[in-house]
């Protein structure tokens, strides 16, 4: 009999060693050696044995990775070596430049890198103790991260344990998921077969695969891993001499990396790296979206050191944005939820970086006219990242004949409203407020929003859906709605529609920041509403305040004091406030702060205008950190101005900041200010 579970236990082993075996091919060495389906047949045979004796069954078994019942939240993770990001080249110039700092910092004439490819997927750091994989997290703020262990674990190419012969005290693996092109391709498949949601590209799918509060939906996404370098460690067999030894390192411990990895020297190495990848990026099986150098000899990356957020001793090679001709079928106008008109072009479809594209903001009547944009007009179309694609330029030549004009409509093409141009915008506006049921979905849209009341499942076809059959005109009615009304909505079973109706309860309980922010009042975004909250500390006193006495308030200035004095002046407004309220909303209320405690904070009295992308963080995150010091944002540059934060491609507020003499800062000078401040 022991003999017989001996053997049993033998086959077992065998099968996890061949099935991780396959994974390390297909995942690591992108060269499967058997079809999905013999793969299939040997994971449902090890399923069949641990099934018949579990006590066999063990930690690092590849049926482990099935992921686990559902998290309410994810925990945080601190990085105790911090996750930074890397400045970026867009042209060989940049490249150069780097090249020539790091040679004169290292005091030498031709320096060797470790180029790679720029994995466009989503940074996570995995934590081995003696060999085991403990945690993992994503990258979040660069200093913590959520913990993602979860779903990390039923990624097959992530060892859950390391090689019996090195089991480190400690070793934090850095790197990438992503989710493979033709992994990508079927699961969008699988999703059009479903009725479910289509991702728009393989980062998408891997990020939303990634941060699932149930992991046993990323166990039936095939996520693949790729590591790029070491965080934490103690760990003696760690190479510490050359970036390339520590990935070779990380190759013997099974853990993928990027084949196309490569030791050049110069920038000419550089630069014939990023033309040869450049060659061979359509045929790689996962996305890039540049490519990385980094000095290879550590102690020379260590003299070279850090800048603010970015090492010095690395770069970011990124390839310019992605572009397609197509002809554009229809111009038509989208409405927004305060009512903005945004022209759409309506495209051929056409395949622009991995995606099909069908529509193309062509953002406002200004930049149709700069561009002279036609219906029938052969286009440019880009597509950057995660950015919504545009209409880049038009090709003149293709148009045969002369077509008109296109001119914004003079009434809302949703509630036949009129339109209007305030003098000082770029934007035309529907001026059906609520009663426009375009304005209305997006606005319901927004008070659900996870950053407002996280309501979640209440997505863009239910509400449509809600408006269309007129049982939600404003956001008070959620909270009524009875299980009938939304059992009956099209695709709606019973099960979703407890689901959403529990989601909607549990909104109930929320903060007063989030609360006025979900209200969607003009001008005021997140950060204005946690001030608000912060500084007034009740929504009576949010609703009763004049506008002179809101401009108190750091970052509040005249326009937006206005916009507050005139939603709370609304009868309408008051009436689903006092509706909300009476449906049991709730959260805690304070004293509320003197904003006088501001004179106080080092950058008060500050104003600092920003142009152009930051590399290092989105324009939302720069603000916040500017607002936190105390400092004001302006969108224009006045004599007033004191420092003008110049991004990469800046904009024309760039040119009045050099006309005005106003300091200007680069991301560098920026992050270090900041630092310098930071209390
Ligand atoms: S090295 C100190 N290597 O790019 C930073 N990063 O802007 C070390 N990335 O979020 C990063 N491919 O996740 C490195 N081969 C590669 C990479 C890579 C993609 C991502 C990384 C980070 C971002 C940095």
């Amino acid at each position: 009999m022991c003999a017989e579970i001996e053997k049993i236990k033998q086959q077992m082993q065998s099968l996890r060693t061949e099935i991780e075996q396959h994974n390390h091919q297909y995942y690591a060495l992108d060269d499967p050696v058997i079809p999905d389906t013999e793969y299939d047949k040997l994971f449902a045979r090890l399923q069949q044995l641990e099934q018949a004796h579990p006590q066999l069954i063990t930690v690092d078994s590849p049926t482990q990775r099935v992921g686990a019942s559902p998290l309410k939240e994810f925990s945080q993770i601190a990085h105790v070596v911090a996750m930074l990001s890397l400045n970026n080249a867009f042209v060989d110039e940049d490249v150069e430049a780097f090249d020539r700092r790091v040679r004169e910092v290292l005091l030498s004439n031709s320096v060797e890198y470790m180029a790679e490819p720029k994995f466009d997927g989503i940074a996570v750091s995995l934590r081995y103790e003696k060999g085991i994989f403990k945690a993992g997290a994503t990258r979040g703020d660069g200093y913590v991260g959520e913990d993602i262990t979860l779903n990390l674990r039923t990624i097959r190419s992530i060892p859950l344990v390391l090689p019996h012969d090195h089991s480190p005290l400690l070793l934090e693996v850095r790197g990438e998921v992503l989710m493979l092109k033709a992994d990508f391709l079927a699961l969008n498949e699988r999703q059009v077969r479903m009725g479910e949601k289509i991702f728009a590209n393989p980062r998408n799918a891997a990020a939303g695969s990634l941060r699932q509060l149930d992991s046993t939906i990323t166990a039936t996404r095939r996520l693949a891993f790729f590591a790029y370098g070491v965080g934490e460690f103690d760990d003696p067999d760690l190479p510490r001499d050359k970036q390339s030894h520590m990935m070779d390192y990380l190759v013997s411990l099974r853990f993928p990396v990027a084949k196309e990895a490569k030791i050049v020297s110069g920038v000419e190495g550089l630069l014939s790296y990023y033309q040869s990848i450049g060659s061979q990026r359509e045929n790689l099986s996962y996305d890039i979206d540049g490519v990385v150098y980094k000095v290879n000899a550590v102690l020379d990356q260590e003299k070279l050191g850090y800048v603010s957020r970015a090492p010095r001793f690395a770069i970011a090679h990124k390839f310019p944005a992605q572009e397609a001709l197509t002809q554009i079928l229809d111009i038509t106008v989208q409405v927004g939820r305060t009512g903005a008109l945004t022209p759409v072009a309506r495209l051929r479809p056409v395949f622009v970086g991995g995606v099909t594209v069908t529509n193309a903001t062509l953002h406002n009547i200004d930049e149709i006219t700069r561009k002279d944009v036609r219906i029938g007009d052969t286009v440019v179309v880009r597509r950057a990242g995660d950015v919504i694609p545009e209409v880049a330029s038009i090709v003149i030549e293709k148009r045969l004949q002369q077509v008109p004009i296109f001119h914004m409509p003079s009434h809302c093409p949703v509630c036949h409203s009129h339109v209007v141009r305030y003098a000082d915008e770029a934007v035309f506006r529907c001026t059906g407020g609520l009663f426009c049921p375009a304005q209305r979905k997006q606005a319901i849209l927004h008070f659900a929003s996870r950053r407002a009341m996280d309501i979640e499942g209440l997505g863009e076809k239910l509400v449509e859906q809600m408006v269309d059959h007129a049982i939600v005109r404003t956001p008070a009615d959620l909270y009524k709605l009875g299980l009938t009304a939304l059992a009956n909505l099209q695709r709606m079973a019973q099960k979703s529609a407890n689901n959403i109706l529990q989601a909607i309860e549990e909104s109930k309980h929320t903060t007063l920041s989030r609360f006025i922010y979900a209200l969607g009042i003009r001008n005021v975004g997140e950060t204005t509403a946690k001030d608000l909250a912060k500084y007034l500390g009740s929504l009576d006193r949010l609703m009763t305040i004049s506008d002179v006495q809101l401009q108190q308030i750091p970052d509040v200035g005249p326009v937006v004091a206005q916009s507050i004095v005139n939603f709370f002046a609304e009868q309408h407004n008051q009436e689903v406030i006092e509706q909300l309220r009476a449906s049991g909303i709730h959260w805690e209320e304070h004293e509320g702060q003197s904003p006088q405690s501001d004179a106080i904070k080092p950058l008060s009295g500050k104003t600092f205008v920003l142009t152009g992308t930051l590399s290092g963080m989105s324009r939302e995150q720069a603000k916040e950190k500017i607002a936190m010091l105390g400092a004001k944002v302006s969108g224009q540059v006045s004599k007033k101005t004191d420092y003008v934060v110049v991004g990469i491609d800046p904009g024309s507020k760039y040119d009045k900041a050099v006309s005005l003499a106003v300091t200007l800062l680069n991301e560098d000078e920026f992050m270090a200010l900041l630092q310098d401040h930071q209390q």
